[in-house]
């Protein structure tokens, strides 16, 4: 990217009660359109999970291997995870818009991808999974999931998307609501983090 310097904020962290007008740290920085940088690569053809793997331990390998738990464990995100309730879903949340732009930005809750009926996936069908996962729809078919890097997920294959499922569904179901999706404009009451891409300012 023509050599500028870039800074790039993974985990800043903003409580959704800020009282004081903040003072801007970024002043000298412009912020660089980000809104993709949440694509994992494009998978190298010819790359694939050792055959012999079972299909849970191929989704297992899958799961790791495309960090499916750094957004969907709690705490992950700010660098703490509760391995006790791997994938069950995180209290902090991703704001899908400029926090520093946006007073009030919209903000999700990384889902509980367990098994668990209430609060995970136990009652979605495999279909709804694979959609969520390649094509980053909702289980009401209509709706897109902001902040999952589905679109970096849409290649993946029928046999992988399946092992995953499979992978999902065989984990600790875990009963953890992740909090409301929060819509532009209110006030998150849980802490989110923010993916922003900043470089200094000519
Ligand atoms: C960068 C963070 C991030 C990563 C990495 C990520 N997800 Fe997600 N995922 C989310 C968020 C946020 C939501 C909820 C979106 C919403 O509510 O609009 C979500 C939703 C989902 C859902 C829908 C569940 C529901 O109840 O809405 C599934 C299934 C899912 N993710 C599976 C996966 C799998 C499998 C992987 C790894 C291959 C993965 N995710 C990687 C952030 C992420």
């Amino acid at each position: 990217m023509k050599g500028a310097r870039f800074l790039m904020f993974t985990a800043v962290m903003f409580a959704g009660c800020a009282t004081e007008e903040p003072t801007n740290l970024l002043e000298a920085y412009e912020e660089v359109d980000a809104t993709t940088i949440l694509d994992a690569p494009s998978a190298i053809p010819g790359t694939f999970a050792p055959a012999h793997r079972g299909r849970v331990a191929r989704g297992e390998y899958m799961v790791e291997l495309l960090g499916c738990g750094v957004c969907h464990t709690d705490g992950a995100l700010v660098g703490d995870p509760d391995f006790e309730r791997s994938l069950a879903g995180s209290a902090t949340g991703i704001a899908y818009m400029k926090p520093m732009g946006e007073e009030h930005p919209g903000v999700v809750y990384p889902a509980n991808i367990t098994p668990d009926d209430e609060t995970g996936i136990g009652t979605w069908t495999d279909q709804q999974i694979a959609n969520a996962i390649r094509a980053g729809i909702g289980r009401h078919g209509d709706q897109r999931i902001a902040s999952m890097p589905w679109q970096g997920y849409a290649r993946i294959s029928d046999d992988d998307v399946d092992a995953i499922v499979s992978y999902l569904r065989s984990i600790k179901a875990v009963r953890h609501k992740v909090p409301d999706k929060v819509e532009p404009g209110d006030r998150a009451t849980h802490p989110f983090v923010y993916f922003g891409v900043y470089r200094s300012k000519p």
